[in-house]
């Protein structure tokens, strides 16, 4: 049994995740939301769910202690596009609700997931097959936040003992949440004006390269990790993670397989534009897969199947 607290259920992975540990494990999954963010359907009805603010450690404490919870997710976050334009908050809630987060499992005994990010790099890292242990030095607040997360969170491992592991996650592309705010997100919207049989405006040129994983994948990665023997880690906040590499080229012309009519316009977002300018064009994840076996299931042919046929029994 595993009484895990998913902190932000209701955003672009917990509403998927949630719902898959829902389906593994028979303990209290514990839909954690801020008000405003109320789970809805069958997030609220297949499971308990709390009010969690992080940035509130009392809150995320009453509900640790309630539900005798052992592993906390910790998903609260904004994506870069939104971080850039509210860096304070941007920080709130990715370094003190962090450290809210560590602070309650070290005293209660709980392991730590917090999701990393490309966004780590910056413009001096290796853009092509980028080495899990490459210079990280970004340029935007979600990228500080992002690199000050991973290293809080090795910090709590060392010094206190707290099973704290992570990912860094490419663009993630998923039928269920729609976008909000990151700079992959042209990848989902794309799908939606495909759906919608619109022409779609991308804010990212050609030739701009970027990891992406389909949701499934990403979901599966969050829950392998923590499920992982740890004894094999080298590494732990946070490990490299992909599943493919395109520019919007490429996802055009692999949608118009399926939809020939399809038309796609470039209306370049300048901000959007040189932060994908600083992430990698594709990350080697070999130490991932070598220390816990990760092994992506969906490439963009399979990705984009399946985006066609799901998203319009959602949208349409
Ligand atoms: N999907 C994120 C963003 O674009 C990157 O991790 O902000």
């Amino acid at each position: 049994m595993k009484n895990v607290l998913v902190i932000g259920s209701t955003g672009q992975i917990g509403s998927e995740l949630t719902m898959k540990l829902r389906s593994l494990y028979s303990g209290n999954i514990v839909a954690g939301y801020i008000p405003g963010a109320k789970p809805t359907g069958e997030l609220l009805e297949s499971g308990p769910s709390a009010i969690v603010d992080i940035t509130n450690e009392q809150q995320i404490a009453e509900a640790v202690s309630r539900y005798n919870i052992d592993t906390i997710y910790n998903l609260a976050a904004l994506l870069s596009a939104v971080a850039e334009a509210k860096p304070q908050l941007a920080w709130k809630i990715g370094m003190d609700g962090l450290f809210n987060v560590l602070e309650v499992a070290r005293e209660m005994n709980c392991a730590v997931f917090t999701p990393s990010s490309i966004g780590v790099f910056g413009d001096n890292t290796p853009k092509d097959n980028t080495p899990q242990d490459a210079l990280r030095s970004p340029r935007t607040m979600y990228g500080v936040t992002k690199v000050s997360g991973e290293l809080l969170s090795d910090y709590y491992f060392i010094r206190f003992g707290v099973d704290t592991r992570s990912v860094r996650f490419p663009g993630l592309i998923s039928y269920m949440t729609h976008p909000g705010g990151g700079t992959t997100d042209y990848a989902v919207d794309i799908y939606y004006s495909a759906v919608r049989k619109k022409t779609f405006e991308c804010p990212l040129a050609a030739g701009t390269f970027m990891d992406m994983m389909y949701m499934p994948d990403a979901v599966r990665a969050a829950i392998e990790i923590m499920e992982a023997d740890s004894s094999k880690f080298a590494h732990r906040n946070a490990f490299n993670v992909t599943a493919m590499s395109f520019d919007p080229e490429i996802i055009y012309a692999n949608i118009k397989k399926y939809k020939p009519d399809f038309k796609m316009v470039y209306k370049v977002d300048p901000l959007r534009q040189a932060i994908a300018d600083s992430w990698p064009n594709s990350m080697d994840d070999s130490c991932a897969r070598e220390e816990w076996g990760w092994k992506p299931e969906y490439d963009l042919d399979r990705m984009t199947q399946d985006m066609l046929e799901k998203l319009p029994e959602r949208i349409l």
